[in-house]
């Protein structure tokens, strides 16, 4: 079996485990003699799935009663609406910090439906960062303080959170459950679940039900929040593919935890890094006190090289290196469940490469 060193920024490489879990079960689910996409979502067999998955979310986050898991649809790019939708009231003003492309999609959602406040916004800014938490300019009685927690395509990665008063919401679409989080200081955590989580199609909230509760009733039944809470995500089909992988994959990730998978993830993103830091010819395209331990991101000399350098990558069994279409260069996303003999296979061919072209 030929499986790639699949670079891809999402959807992203599963665990193989996983995958293979899945094809033992597909044409016949449990001795059902049917697939999990094939049955009632309202069954004793998809409910068991559903719940597995958000109890494994609960227990990885040890998220307390105060929180509602919600598996939605939509991907983050709803949740950008949805968030001031339930959030923003008229006259209030939600405080945003615009650090990459993803937190700029969001910056455009909200202000379709009220006031925002840039706290801070370096998107431009080269290398690329997220704002240090003393820049942030943030309004007195503020709704939320929106963060990106990891910009996927700029590759620069929120450390340690900013402490605000208002409550803190934070796109986690492109880092979630890479390491121990206190998700206590969040009051709302979204993410679209094809990096980490799972395939695209489900997409996780957790979201305070006290908050909840207040959102008003003017939204629509499929975009409020509560609807979903009240209906265990279960208002209308789910997308329960999706959902089952999700459980499956949370279910591997327990026998590592976040401890063990955040050093694993640091000292793969390490590796890359100490060749980048070392050599004249890669360019890092983060601050370094920021750059992500998701989504390795440098430069070549030219674009030609680049495109060299791609091309070389994926016939030696490597591939999805090319960086977003908007930004060029190279990227290589290692979430969770991408084995560190890629990316050692990955600096065997860096170190190839500028041998041959450096
Ligand atoms: C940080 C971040 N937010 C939002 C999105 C958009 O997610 P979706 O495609 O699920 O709408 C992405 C997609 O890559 C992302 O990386």
């Amino acid at each position: 079996m030929a499986r790639a060193f699949n670079f891809c920024a999402g959807p992203a490489i599963l665990p193989l485990e996983v995958l293979q879990q899945a094809q033992a079960e597909l044409v016949d689910y449990q001795g059902t003699g049917m697939s999990i996409m094939e049955m009632s979502h309202r069954g004793k067999h998809y409910d068991a799935v559903h719940n597995e998955a958000i109890a494994n979310i609960r227990e990885l986050l040890n998220l307390s009663d105060d929180y509602a898991v919600l598996l939605l649809q939509g991907g983050a790019s709803l949740q950008f609406a949805m968030v001031p939708m339930n959030f923003l009231p008229a006259g209030a003003t939600a405080d945003y910090v615009n650090a990459g492309s993803w937190g700029s999609a969001a910056v455009k959602q909200a202000r379709l439906i009220g006031n925002v406040n840039l706290a801070a916004d370096c998107e431009k800014d080269i290398p690329t960062r997220v704002p240090d938490a003393s820049e942030l300019k943030l309004t007195a009685g503020a709704a939320y303080l929106h963060l990106t927690s990891n910009e996927t395509i700029s590759g620069a990665q929120w450390k340690t959170f900013p402490k605000a008063p208002a409550p803190l919401f934070c796109d986690m679409s492109s880092d979630i459950l890479s390491r121990p989080v206190d998700a206590s200081q969040f009051s709302l955590i979204y993410a679209g679940a094809q990096k980490n989580l799972g395939p695209s199609g489900v997409t996780l909230v957790i979201v305070r039900k006290d908050l909840a509760a207040k959102t008003p009733k003017t939204v629509p039944a499929m975009l409020r929040y509560q609807t979903h809470i009240e209906a265990d995500s279960l208002y209308n089909t789910p997308p329960c593919f999706s959902v089952y992988i999700l459980a499956l994959t949370t279910r591997w990730l327990k026998q590592y935890g976040l401890e063990k998978m955040f050093r694993r993830n640091r000292e793969k993103a390490q590796l890359l890094y100490a060749l980048i830091d070392a050599s004249g010819f890669y360019r890092g395209t983060a601050k370094k006190e920021c750059r992500s331990d998701m989504n390795v991101t440098f430069r070549l000399p030219t674009v030609e090289l680049e495109e060299r350098f791609c091309s070389e990558a994926a016939k030696a069994g490597m591939s999805q290196l090319k960086g977003h279409r908007s930004v060029g260069g190279v990227r290589a996303s290692i979430y969770n469940a991408f084995p560190v003999e890629g990316v050692q296979a990955l600096v065997a061919f860096m170190k190839d490469f500028e041998a041959r072209n450096g």
